[in-house]
């Protein structure tokens, strides 16, 4: 299998309880390594760019709000599977349905204050990645 980047936001309200080293350390058990890793207060524009995909649903204007509302770590994980894995270890998008063990099932707070932010597919993982970290993107 392949190695992967993969982009991981550790979203605000887990940052604001403190979580962001429980997170980092769970990456690592998990064989992932921290790539590039930054603290950030994302702008509404950032946000909603960032978020693009889910512009016009219900929920797109209350997300962009609550990524704003606080800061976020952003992170790019490496490993073999990444993008998969980190889906796994994050767990289900609603909280409610996440298998024992993820990162959403032992923290989230809700549907929307879900913790944790993870790359779906190889597309978004490389425009998420650059999106953050376009130094990391080798160009030339
Ligand atoms: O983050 P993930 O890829 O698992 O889910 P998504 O469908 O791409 O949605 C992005 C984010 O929007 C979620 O992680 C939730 O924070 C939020 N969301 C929400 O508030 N209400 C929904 N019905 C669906 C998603
Ligand atoms: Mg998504």
């Amino acid at each position: 299998m392949a190695i992967e980047k993969t982009l991981s936001i550790i979203k605000p309200d887990a940052v604001e309880r403190n979580l962001q080293e429980s997170f980092i350390q769970r990456f690592k058990k998990e064989g992932f390594k921290i790539l590039a890793k930054k603290e950030a207060l994302l702008t509404k524009e950032e946000a909603q760019d960032f978020y693009i995909e889910h512009k016009g649903k219900v929920f797109y204007e209350s997300l962009v709000n609550y990524m704003t509302s606080g800061p976020v770590v952003l992170m790019v994980l490496e490993r073999e599977n990444a993008i998969l894995k980190n889906r796994e270890v994050m767990g289900a998008t609603n909280p409610k349905d996440a298998a024992p063990g993820t990162l959403r099932k032992e923290y989230a707070v809700s549907l929307e204050k879900n913790s944790v932010h993870g790359s779906d597919s190889p597309a978004s993982a490389a425009r998420e990645v650059e999106f953050f970290f376009p130094e990391l993107v080798k160009c030339c």
